[in-house]
């Protein structure tokens, strides 16, 4: 079977001014990231504010185009699509932002939110489109007499529900859902959390599901993707990555979240996140690793397998003896 997504060495970068006399300085936001994703599945990726994955979504979601690497969305290039594919490929991926409220016009009723989507790229009545637009605001929990009310009206939760049924009326098969909980109370996340999991089940959707917190993607996520400084670290199927994390960004990610921290051997990373414009010379996490070593600083760790998943880490294999399964 192939792939819903496959993205191979994804790389973005911006140019940054620095003032009038400096020349731009170049901006690496991603810096080569490959994931497979299949329909119905979710990838979670987490990492530290600016680590790429808001630039990450931009590019599975065709809102900006990768510097170099390719992106097959449902078996087509999505980076520079045959000719007539482009409008298929639009409605294949839609996105989910963290803040429903920014995200949504304060001036359209639900419906009209709701059928906007439709009127562009439909041919449906005006019978047809309310029709669907009651069915999706069924299937994410809001009722048809809040079909007329306003944004404003709603709570966090609820504006979050109306943004997914949004993002799903056209069908979607991938959703790209970024920090969509992390604006949320914690007993609405869960809520919102568990409609993500019925709807995927119901409608066979593959999630890209982008937070910073691990202990959000413990319950939604098949495969996790940790990314540092615009690459990924470790990637691979959850239980594994939990269970036995082998970087030691990973391990201090986890020893982070309230409920899964690691009982011996805790790691709190030294010092601050580098600055994206001057990353570290050798592995990414060099200046922050209790581990590091003059290997570590000059030569930079490719993601290899290594026990059921990829790590990038000279030293992961020490890990696999000091963890036990
Ligand atoms: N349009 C842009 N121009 C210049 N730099 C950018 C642009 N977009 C993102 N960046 C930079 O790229 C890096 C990655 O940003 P990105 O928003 O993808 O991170 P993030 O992981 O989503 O962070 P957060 O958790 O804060 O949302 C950051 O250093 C950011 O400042
Ligand atoms: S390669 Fe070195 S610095 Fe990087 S995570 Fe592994 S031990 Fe730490
Ligand atoms: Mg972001």
């Amino acid at each position: 079977m192939t792939a819903l997504v496959t993205a191979t060495d994804l790389k973005r970068s911006y140019e940054v001014k620095q003032g009038w006399l400096r020349p731009p300085a170049h901006l690496q936001a991603v810096g080569g990231v490959s994931f497979a994703l299949d329909a119905g599945k979710t990838l979670a990726v987490v990492g530290e504010s600016g680590c790429g994955k808001s630039t990450l979504a931009r590019l599975v979601t065709l809102i900006e185009k990768p510097s170099t690497g390719t992106l097959m969305l449902d078996g087509v290039d999505a980076v520079d699509p045959p000719a007539g594919a482009a409008k298929t490929l639009r409605r294949t991926v839609q996105i989910v932002f963290q803040n429903p409220y920014g995200s949504l016009n304060p001036r359209k009723r639900v419906g009209a939110i709701l059928e906007e989507p439709l009127i562009i790229n439909t041919t449906l009545s005006k019978q047809e489109r309310r029709a669907q637009a009651l069915d999706m605001m069924a299937k994410v929990g809001l009722r048809p007499e809040q079909y007329g009310r306003y944004p404003h009206m709603f709570s966090g939760g609820q504006r979050q529900r109306i943004a997914i049924a949004r993002a799903l009326m056209l069908r979607p098969k991938l959703l790209v859902a970024d920090e969509p909980v992390s604006a949320l109370d914690m007993s609405v996340q869960a809520q919102v959390l568990n409609l993500l999991a019925d709807l995927q089940r119901d409608l066979g959707l593959a999630y890209l599901f982008i937070s910073h917190d691990l202990g959000v993607v413990r319950h939604i996520a098949d495969d996790v993707m940790i990314m540092y400084l615009g690459i990924a670290v470790e990637h691979g199927p959850k239980e594994r990555i939990f269970a036995r994390p082998l970087h030691p960004y990973t391990q201090a990610l986890l020893d982070a979240t309230p409920g899964l921290g690691r009982k011996r051997q805790r790691i709190v990373p030294k010092g601050e996140l580098p600055s994206p414009l001057d990353p570290p010379k050798g592995c990414v996490f060099s200046t922050r690793c209790p581990y590091v070593t003059d290997l570590c600083r000059t030569q930079r760790p490719l993601l290899r397998p290594l026990d059921g998943r990829l790590v990038a880490c000279h030293y992961a294999e020490r890990f696999l003896d000091t963890q036990a399964a």
